[in-house]
């Protein structure tokens, strides 16, 4: 189905705009847009969203951030060789691509780049204005597909962050997808609070975290004792490469292991590993084992496997959250936008991590969006 939608133009500003997750972004948004495929995954095209006046796909105009130079309708032809995208269809959608392709402009820090965070951020908020200027847009979301940073320690800003501060410089909201610091830096945190912009984030749930978030309150529910909920994934790609370092790879664990301790109120034994596996490229193999307990101690075991297309299952949710908070800023709403918690693995503000109660509040929000009201 067809949501009712408004006619405002919004500029969806990528960082890491040549990546999987990004291509993957603007090749499928104007797939759905064409009529070449149904928009499978857009939980905004559900029928709890209709009259929300989110902004059509039709309106969004696609730009950002890389440090890589590879052109995008080059990097959508790799990802159709990977089976990501449909074979075709970089070419059927090629006139999309190259637009959004020259809309990308250089990100950084670079090696050896000698430009101060404030140089840094003032020609990134520069590029977004010029960006919503010159495309006539009624307003732009930054948000944050960039590779994952290992967590941030001490003062200095992470590139994330200096992008963040960016989006609030240039008057714009913020999603961040990744587990990476982003508007979360202490130097940050009255900048994000008087700057009356909303912000969502963090970390997209799209796979084995997201089957926790359904699992652990179904445990939770059923009086069932977890002993131990232990976990291994197995993917390639960019993401895959990134997270072969542990630091970066312990950023992403964090949400994973938080979610099980809401849901299920105790912290399980186990663990969760990343192992990066080049040939597998953008397809993600997660396995849980989950050993628990019933009646008189009955000990028992669910395991589940799953098979994922990272970029598929993480570009939808993209498309989701940008029209949904830049109706939350036509609307005039600000700060974090705990309703937004059903995407994210690790989400902003107060709410629940159970699966079911997040899409509640969010089917809710959307009752909000319709009507106009701000609390
Ligand atoms: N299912 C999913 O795919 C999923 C789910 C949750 C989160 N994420 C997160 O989304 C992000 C993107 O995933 P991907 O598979 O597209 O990765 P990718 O490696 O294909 O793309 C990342 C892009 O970021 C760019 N980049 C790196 N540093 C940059 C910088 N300082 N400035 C600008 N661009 C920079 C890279 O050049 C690359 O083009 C990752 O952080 C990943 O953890 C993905």
């Amino acid at each position: 189905m067809s949501a009712s939608v408004s006619a405002s133009r919004v500029g969806v500003w990528l960082i890491g705009a040549r990546g999987s997750v990004a291509t993957t972004v603007v090749a499928g948004c104007a797939a759905v847009t064409a009529g070449l495929h149904p928009p499978t995954g857009l939980v905004t095209e559900t029928p709890a969203f209709a009259d929300s006046r989110l902004p059509a796909l039709e309106g969004l105009v696609f730009g950002g951030h890389d440090t890589l130079d590879c052109p995008l309708p080059k990097r959508a032809e790799a990802l159709a060789a990977g089976g990501v995208l449909p074979h075709g269809l970089p070419a059927a959608v090629g006139a999309e691509l190259t637009a959004a392709d020259h809309e990308i402009r250089p990100g950084g820090p670079l090696p050896g780049d000698t430009r101060t965070d404030d140089e840094l951020i003032a020609v990134f908020a520069a590029d977004i204005r010029d960006f919503a200027r010159r495309r006539g847009l009624d307003r732009a979301v930054v948000v944050n597909v960039a590779s994952t940073e290992p967590a941030a320690t001490g003062t200095a800003l992470p590139a994330s962050s200096l992008y963040a501060a960016a989006a609030l410089r240039a008057g714009c909201p913020y999603v961040n997808f990744t587990p990476s610091t982003g508007l979360h830096h202490p130097a940050l945190a009255s900048l994000a609070a008087s700057s009356g912009l909303p912000h969502a984030g963090r970390d997209g749930k799209t796979g084995q975290t997201l089957l926790r978030s359904a699992l652990g309150p179904m445990f939770a529910q059923r009086a069932l004792a977890v002993r131990a909920w232990s976990g291994t994934n197995l993917l390639g790609g960019g993401d895959g490469a990134s997270l072969a370092d542990p630091a970066a790879a312990a950023a992403k664990n964090a949400g994973k292991e938080r979610v099980l301790a809401d849901t299920l109120g105790t912290v399980p034994e186990g663990e969760v590993h990343i192992d990066d596996v080049p040939v597998l490229g953008d397809w993600k193999t997660a396995w849980d084992h989950v050993a628990f307990d019933g009646f008189l101690g009955a000990r028992m075991i669910l395991q589940t496997t799953w098979q994922g297309c990272d970029s598929a299952l993480a570009a939808p949710l993209v498309l989701d959250l940008v029209r949904l908070v830049a109706r939350a800023h036509e609307r005039g709403l600000s700060g974090p936008l705990a309703e937004l918690g059903f995407f994210f693995k690790d989400p902003v503000g107060e709410g629940s991590s159970a699966l079911g109660e997040q899409y509640a509040a969010l089917t809710a929000f959307a009752g909000r969006l319709r009507d106009g009201r701000t609390r």
